[in-house]
């Protein structure tokens, strides 16, 4: 049992808005996170943002600003994005900081030290006119496999083929229009085709999706490639010691954004969290939700990055699939690229974290946002099912009951039931199998409606004789409104707090789903959440 985890998301490129992809993952980790907290677990919930590299930099020369002040920018909407769909993280930081800066010079020293990294020449494409190294991406030409015209300088939109830059044909420099010439420099490499024996005991002991694994073990069984960890100028990001004009590669550094996240919280709270957690020999489970295209920074350079440099490697990957909107990617210009800010503009948070939750699971497939489903799956479990009970039931207890609950419940078999089912769905949230948490629970608040419909409270109170029982029937259907509350708490926090609002009291941990309001007061029923409508959507 680790004493404490410590979780991460990947951390977005500074170089843009957050879109409904970006919010998947943060809900994801965020109900993950929630979930353990209320089970009694010290979690660390980090992020930040990724902020360096060409595309970043020329993005700022785009808008005539310098890189830092367009990150500082772009880092100040994230993290107003994160926190307004109640992402509950502990810290948001960026890999553009001095903390950053000193774990990645120190790995570096460690790598330098045991012989792990090595130089060597490497030819690449050269703008002559931008006076710059071309990324892929910043190439274009005709596809050598099918012969399609404009194509990226790494693979064929058309027919799907991998290539070198190099091998384009007719190729051109986005930036200048020119065709870039081939130039050699050196290159510092991470010596990864070393690392095989450490890739593979580290596959054989962390927790990972058997789909993940499987297709890490295939990557590691053709062999591992030496990674070059370095650009040259001019490049955004930081210096590697010793060179004048070498900078280490974007993704060399972002991953330990994650640990300068850490140490940054440990700055602003006198902890020492950085220690505890990526220490070898750590008692912290270390667990990264990523997307499916993160695979193998995630899964092959950074656990043999860690260990190598005399850290702790993490102890689980948990990767997700894509988002689509009404079955297709999401596009600009199909008006169906909804921002984190677009939908925070339209709607309440709560109805997207439900809506995720439902489709979540533990396996890596993409999660189609439909609208129209999303409005009726909103409708018909957030207001007709889990707010529906408490909202006919609270009603009745104000009107007859001078706002008190009874002394004792009328069905216990059921409330026993609903109890029950706590430790299972403790163990799907603990297993990220959210679309069965949800389901038991709208299972459960189903049986709660039949209760009341079989009980009639509305037919009993018209007999005065038959009042008491209709203050045990609305008292029960209370306590199972309740319980509803706390296996909901993790996926919509803001509406489980308006439900336990009536009874005067937060729920800090997964039993009090077991507490009791007899004979107490019972609060003014909310206004929760309003019905939707496919117009009110963002897209
Ligand atoms: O692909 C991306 O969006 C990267 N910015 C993710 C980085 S995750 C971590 F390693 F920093
Ligand atoms: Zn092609």
């Amino acid at each position: 049992m680790s004493v404490g985890i410590c979780v991460t998301t990947a951390l977005p490129y500074a170089n843009g808005e957050l879109h409904l992809g970006h919010i998947l993952e943060q809900i994801q980790a965020d109900i993950w996170c929630r979930f353990q907290k209320l089970r009694g677990k010290r979690v660390l919930f980090v992020g930040g943002d990724d902020a360096h590299g060409t595309a970043i930099m020329l993005s700022a020369e785009k808008k005539k600003i310098s890189p830092d002040a367009w990150i500082a920018d772009v880092w100040q909407r994230h993290q107003a994005d994160i926190a307004d769909f109640h992402v509950d993280m502990d810290i948001f930081y960026t890999t553009r900081s001095e903390e950053n800066r000193h774990l990645v010079e120190g790995i570096y020293q460690v790598l330098h030290g045991n012989q792990s990294l090595m130089t060597k020449d490497v030819e690449q494409s050269f703008d002559e006119e931008a006076q710059m190294f071309l990324p892929d991406r910043f190439i274009r030409g005709t596809c050598p496999k099918c012969g399609e015209l404009d194509q990226y300088g790494d693979n064929c939109e058309v027919c799907g083929a991998h290539y070198l830059p190099t091998e384009l044909k007719n190729p051109y420099s986005v930036l200048s229009n020119t065709s870039p010439v081939t130039k050699s420099s050196e290159h510092v490499f991470f010596r990864l085709s070393q690392k095989s024996k450490m890739l593979k005991h580290w596959l054989d002991n962390a927790d990972l999706q058997s789909s993940v694994k499987n297709k890490l073990v295939e990557w590691l069984d053709a062999g591992l490639q030496d990674w070059d960890i370095s650009r040259d100028a001019p490049y955004f990001g930081f210096q590697i010691p010793g060179y004048s004009d070498k900078y280490f590669y974007v993704w060399m550094d972002a991953p330990v954004g994650y640990m300068a996240a850490v140490s940054r919280y440990d700055v602003l709270n006198q902890t020492n969290y950085l220690r505890d957690i990526f220490d070898v020999g750590s008692d912290w489970d270390l667990v990264h939700f990523i997307g499916k295209d993160l695979v193998n920074f995630h899964g092959v350079f950074w656990p043999t990055v860690l260990t190598s440099a005399g850290y702790r490697a993490p102890s689980s990957l948990h990767v997700h699939g894509f988002i689509t909107i009404n079955g297709e990617k999401m596009s600009k210009s199909k008006g169906t690229f909804v921002t984190a800010r677009d939908y925070l503009n339209a709607l309440s948070p709560e109805y997207l974290r439900y809506y995720f939750a439902c489709k979540l699971s533990d396996s890596v497939v993409d999660i189609d946002l439909n609208w129209e489903d999303f409005v009726a799956r909103c409708n018909a479990d957030l207001v007709g099912k889990i707010i529906n009970i408490g909202s006919r039931c609270a009603s009745f207890v104000h009107k007859y009951f001078s706002s008190q609950l009874a002394g004792r419940l009328d069905g216990l078999d059921l409330y026993h039931k609903f109890l029950e089912k706590g430790d299972a769905i403790a163990e799907m949230y603990a297993q990220k199998k959210y679309n069965c948490v949800v389901r038991e629970v709208i299972h459960l608040a189903d049986l709660a409606n039949q209760y009341v419909d079989s009980k009639k409270p509305w037919q009993m109170a018209k007999s005065p004789e038959l009042l008491p029982e209709v203050s045990e029937v609305c008292t029960t259907a209370l306590h199972l409104f309740w319980v509803i509350s706390v296996y909901v708490a993790p996926i919509v926090p803001e509406m489980s707090k308006k439900m336990q609002q009536i009874f005067s009291h937060k729920a800090t941990h997964w039993d009090d789903a077991k507490r009791l309001f007899l004979k107490q007061p019972l609060g003014a029923f909310p206004r929760i959440l309003e019905r939707l409508s496919v117009d009110m959507c963002p897209a």
